[in-house]
């Protein structure tokens, strides 16, 4: 069945509960083609423009990834520093022009808000992959994916979000996801760091159960989930309080003694210090393919996005690398 259209993705309120579950499905029917067992061109002749304008490793290459495994291509902005952006160009008129090469854009920008922003100066959807401290909606379908493959479900869940909540635009974007699923949220992050005001709010008036600790590791026993993030350097404006927070969570083996058998460990990577390397090892590490998740998420949304529809037995219609 075909799904309904999705305009662009801009923050989660894009997408309805029952498109992001179809989109999940989507991509677990698509583990093979982006595992590179399959190949099918269901993006052939489709063209995605990379608009990444703050560092990015994971979700410029998965993206990139998603649609060179559908048969798609990719055109790119390439460094910030190279391209006409530095003779002054506005966003507006940058995203104008690549509007008219590609038939899809993914991008990244560091002021909040510039993706709706270009998403207004746009005819092609626009994919947000990050606004400034504002939203990641991509990563959060490729976290909720990782969450439903270990758990089996989304609904009910208990999901601690540690580290950086004041700036962290995957923790913004994948909490009002998680609570309409009715999960229950512990938000742990120094008190510099607390989530916005507005955002709790926000949640609560949704009938979210959020509970605010500086305690980490007190409040892991129950969880089912471990959200652990990065202390989002560049986005300080004082130098002093970056060096008050950092390394305020450190994440070690031996703090996961008495954690349920089934919890699950995740980062949106990269991680500075806040995850050491004893627990890689874990049976709780998840990160490692919450990063590969990306390109079976993105590819399910480049082929919602772009109104194709991803066929119900994949390996009937996929051939043959
Ligand atoms: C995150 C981001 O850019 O917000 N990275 C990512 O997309 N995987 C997290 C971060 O940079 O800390």
């Amino acid at each position: 069945m075909e799904g309904s259209i999705v305009a662009g993705l801009i923050t989660m309120d894009d997408l309805t509960n029952e498109q992001i579950l179809e989109i999940l499905s989507d991509a677990e029917r698509l583990l093979p083609v982006a595992r590179g067992e399959l190949y099918l061109p269901l993006l052939k002749g489709r063209i995605l423009g990379n608009l990444f304008f703050e560092p990015s490793t994971r979700t410029r290459m998965s993206f990139e990834t998603a649609m060179k495994r559908l048969g798609g291509d990719v055109v790119n902005l390439g460094d910030v520093k190279t391209s006409s952006v530095v003779k002054g160009e506005t966003l507006f008129d940058t995203i104008q022009m690549v509007d008219g090469y590609t038939d899809i854009i993914a991008m990244r920008h560091p002021r909040q808000g510039a993706a709706q922003y270009a998403q207004d100066a746009a005819r092609v959807p626009i994919l947000n992959g990050g606004d400034g401290a504002g939203h990641h909606p991509t990563q959060t379908m490729l976290d909720l994916f990782t969450i439903q493959q270990a758990h089996g479900r989304l609904n009910g869940l208990k999901v601690v979000l540690a580290g950086d909540l004041r700036y962290g635009r995957t923790v913004h974007s994948l909490s009002h996801a998680l609570v309409r699923f009715g999960c229950d949220l512990i938000f742990a992050s120094p008190d510099l760091l607390r989530m916005p005001e507005e955002i709790v709010s926000d949640l609560r008036a949704h009938g979210a159960n959020v509970l605010e600790t500086e305690d980490l590791y007190g409040s892991m026993a129950e969880a089912d989930v471990v959200y652990m993030t990065r202390i989002q350097k560049e986005r300080f404006a004082d130098e002093d309080e970056y060096a008050r927070c950092a390394g305020a969570y450190k994440l070690h083996a031996r703090h996961l003694e008495d954690v349920k058998q089934d919890m699950i460990v995740m980062h949106p990577l990269p991680r500075v210090d806040e995850i050491d390397p004893t627990v890689d090892k874990t049976r709780h590490a998840r990160y490692f393919e919450q990063a590969f998740n990306g390109v079976v998420a993105r590819m399910a949304l480049l082929c919602r996005l772009l109104g194709v529809t991803v066929p119900a037995d994949v390996s009937a219609e996929g051939g043959a690398l």
